[in-house]
């Protein structure tokens, strides 16, 4: 079949490659209850609330979603005392990314960001035929170098992108380094702070885009419904920003690019603080068992904010995840980050945890 030829900048973009559902790893190993802490989800599942209202809405699905967002904006928006104009709603905030680069980035716009980070910035960028600028992350804490990430901007950049909490790493800003940054970047910059994990910080030293947003800096804020509200398989995350900045967003928005259920269920989910408290409490008490059941492999994972941890097993991640697969256990792998011999490990419930230490303890005893 002869087709039109493929612009160029998509030579650069590898498609992503995902990994096989559970069920089919199950099959194929012969094995049940195989657990998944490869995508920093919710191990305790979706807020109760979102699941009633999705089951009271299940019979109007027949009708298209609101192109608005309108209650979810309007609730969202009062709970976090900003304009509803400030929000914009994507399928995942991994398509505000995609707003971001359709409506910012010219072929060859440049755009700043920190290694090891979260892959979409790389793609949404490269879809646009921008080029990224990599700033590596510093030491065995991989701490953010904000001064490092200044110098890289130069007369080509338009967009900086700074994860914090930091995917795969965990590691965080500080926020008088942020607001230093934000005050001496250039003018027609902007700041995408990626928060999809913020629900999980305990640092009280950590930035809240809000504020800066308020007081007029150029940024915009990624939240998301994927990781501590479980809502993941629906889609649904957000960006906070200026008015006008979130019109530009909307001139490359589909109309019904959120759907109804998603709506649904992200509107019940806000409310439910219970929810909330207890994803957070798990968190805290997985990293507990997985910082020490590691020190006692003689492994120290990375200090995290997050609902993952990433650590240098000593060992071939490739290999670990293949043994530790054929235990039950799916992690990521380091490799993918430009770090082989780490894993990124999402705490799950204390059973999950605790299967996940025997299995690592196991495979590295034959690897190692
Ligand atoms: C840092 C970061 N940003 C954004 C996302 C994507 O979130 P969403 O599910 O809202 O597209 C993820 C998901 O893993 C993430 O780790």
């Amino acid at each position: 079949m002869s087709f039109p030829e493929m612009r160029s900048c998509l030579d650069l973009i590898k498609p992503y490659v995902p990994g096989k559902p559970v069920e089919e790893v199950e099959r194929e190993l012969g094995l049940s209850g195989v657990i998944k802490l490869a995508s920093n989800e919710n191990a305790l599942g979706p807020s109760p609330l979102a699941v009633k209202a999705m089951q009271e809405n299940a019979d109007k699905m027949h009708i298209y979603p609101d192109g608005n967002c309108y209650y979810l904006k309007e609730a969202l928006a009062a709970k976090l005392k900003i304009k509803p104009e400030q929000l914009i709603f994507g399928n995942g905030s991994d398509e505000i990314l995609s707003f971001l680069t359709l409506a910012l980035i010219n072929p060859g716009d440049e755009a700043v960001m920190v290694a090891p980070s979260f892959s979409e910035y790389d793609f949404a960028l490269r879809l646009m035929g921008g080029v990224p600028y990599l700033v590596p992350l510093v030491g065995s804490e991989f701490a953010y170098d904000l001064d490092a990430v200044l110098k890289a901007v130069n007369d080509q950049t338009r967009i900086v992108f700074i994860c914090s909490p930091n995917n795969p790493t965990g590691s965080h800003i500080q926020r008088a380094d942020f607001e230093r940054f934000m005050a001496k970047l250039p003018d027609k910059v902007l700041v995408v702070l990626d928060q999809a994990y913020i629900e999980y910080v305990t640092d009280s030293g950590h930035p809240e885009g809000l504020d800066l947003i308020k007081q007029g800096y150029p940024l915009i804020a990624l939240r998301t419904f994927s990781k501590i509200y479980g809502l993941a398989g629906l889609r649904i995350g957000y960006g906070i920003a200026s008015s006008e900045l979130i019109a530009v967003l909307n001139r490359v928005r589909e109309p019904f690019n959120v759907n109804a259920m998603a709506q649904k269920a992200a509107l019940a989910a806000l409310d439910d603080d219970d929810h909330l408290k207890r994803s957070v409490q798990l968190v805290t008490e997985g990293r507990e068992t997985l910082t020490t059941g590691m020190a006692a492999l003689d492994l120290k994972p990375v200090p995290d904010q997050a609902n993952f941890c990433f650590v240098d097993t000593g060992v071939d991640s490739r290999q670990a995840f293949q043994a530790l697969l054929k235990k039950g256990v799916i992690v990521r792998t380091g490799d993918i980050f430009g770090y082989p011999s780490y894993i990124r490990v999402t705490y799950g419930t204390a059973e999950q945890n605790a299967r996940f230490l025997k299995a690592l303890e196991e495979v590295l005893a034959k690897l190692k």
